[in-house]
């Protein structure tokens, strides 16, 4: 279902040999230092868009946090975000993920018999546009940046354009553009659905939010990027955020090869498995009171990746991950030390399904009353 978002190369519609190049490929731009030098960049966007919220004025929690997870990830992809291109770019994907918004709309890319084009003025035919509009875009991007040829980028369109695999053989145009869209669309939606998640949580319960400024504030003066990523609290916080609604209800589903046993049962070559991210997170052998947000659960006990797996796991974990907890940690450490934010209203949410995510309801309200400086302002904003 995911063919027409993504394209025919995308690695996630695929298996075997063409996964596991495209994985390989794929893999170094998301690695250690590389990820890292994002760093400064991702607090500056987050404090770009909260900035212009206006004090005392309500917003909506998603679209804020889409605005800065899409905004990091195209200056992530492609090391720029401003220009025609890019301002084209981004309205065209917000309008396009704007399909997941309702399960109506949605129910085009999950049902393909209601995938008829009959004109732009119809949810099929209107998407089917605007993913032509964004191949163009991107092809002109891929072009624009092989011309350019210039082997000191460090962005992750860059280091696409000069892996090679096994033979020597770089991606071709089609392979690229797909796996863009890919890393795009897994990078953008995903990301903001935890972040929103995230802030329901520090803001919902207050003895949360104080630990997290008290560790903030313990932060050594001009601590950077990577000091904060390594804070225990609020790697907690995020940990426990994925835990109690993981923003992806199930990995992608597994096909058994030979006979298998587990946990008793026996499943044969061909069947289709769907590991449940959701309730395993929320069995109570390993998880006391599941129902509560605990982040002291992860200061107190270290889980397995088979006890706790909001990216997935194996062959096929999310290539995503180590980028993810970073903005993640990075963001919220930058909003909770420089804006004062609170709920509008302070009651209970429940999930909603937007898409393949888990989502906090769309009408939930934020408001910035008013501006936060840490004694020792942790984020370093140029
Ligand atoms: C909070 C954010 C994110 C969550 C919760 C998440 C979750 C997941 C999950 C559950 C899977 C399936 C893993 C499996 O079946 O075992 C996955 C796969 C994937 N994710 Fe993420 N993801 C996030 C962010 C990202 C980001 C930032 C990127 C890229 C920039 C990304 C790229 C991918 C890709 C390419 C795959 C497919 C991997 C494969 O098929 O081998 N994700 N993700």
């Amino acid at each position: 279902m995911l063919l027409p978002l993504l394209g025919e190369y995308s690695m996630i519609l695929h298996d075997g040999d063409y996964h596991g190049r495209q994985r390989r490929l794929l893999l170094p731009p998301f690695h250690g230092e590389r990820m890292r030098a994002h760093g400064n960049l991702i607090c500056d966007i987050a404090d770009q868009v909260m900035s212009q919220k206006t004090i005392d004025e309500h917003f909506l929690a998603r679209p804020a946090m889409q605005e800065i997870s899409l905004r990091v990830i195209l200056r992530a992809v492609f090391g720029v975000d401003e220009g025609e291109h890019f301002e084209q770019l981004k309205q065209l994907i917000g309008s396009l993920f704007d399909i997941f918004r309702y399960p109506l709309s949605a129910s085009f890319i999950f049902l393909p018999a209601l995938q008829q084009d009959l004109g732009k003025w119809t949810p099929w035919g209107r998407f089917v546009g605007q993913k032509k509009q964004i191949n163009e875009l991107l092809d002109a991007l891929i072009r624009e940046r092989k011309a350019e040829n210039d082997s000191s980028r460090e962005d992750i369109l860059s280091l696409m354009l000069s892996a090679r695999d096994e033979a020597g053989e770089p991606m071709t145009d089609e392979e690229l553009r797909d796996e863009l869209m890919t890393t795009i669309f897994a990078g953008h939606e995903t990301t903001a659905t935890a972040l929103a998640w995230a802030l329901y949580w520090i803001h919902y319960l207050p003895e949360v939010k104080e630990k997290l400024l008290q560790e903030l504030d313990k932060l050594e003066e001009n601590a950077d990027t990577s000091a904060i990523a390594k804070l225990p609290y609020l790697n907690a916080v995020c940990c426990e955020t994925m835990r109690i609604y993981p923003v992806v209800l199930f990995t992608f589903a597994r096909i058994v090869k030979q006979p298998i046993q587990i946990m008793g049962y026996e499943f044969q070559p061909g069947t289709v498995l769907s590991p449940c991210i959701y309730l395993t997170h929320h069995r109570d052998d390993l998880y006391p009171q599941p129902k509560q947000f605990k982040p002291e659960r992860f200061l107190e006990r270290q889980y397995s990746q088979y006890e706790y797996l909001p990216f997935g796991g194996g062959n096929r974990r999310c290539i995503g991950m180590a980028f993810a907890q970073y903005e993640m940690k990075l963001v919220l450490a930058t909003i909770l030390s420089r804006f004062e934010v609170s709920l509008v209203n302070k009651r209970p949410v429940k999930p909603v399904r937007r898409g393949l995510t888990l989502a906090a309801p769309a009408g939930m309200r934020m408001v910035v009353t008013g501006e936060r400086k840490l004694a020792k302002t942790p984020v370093s904003v140029s």
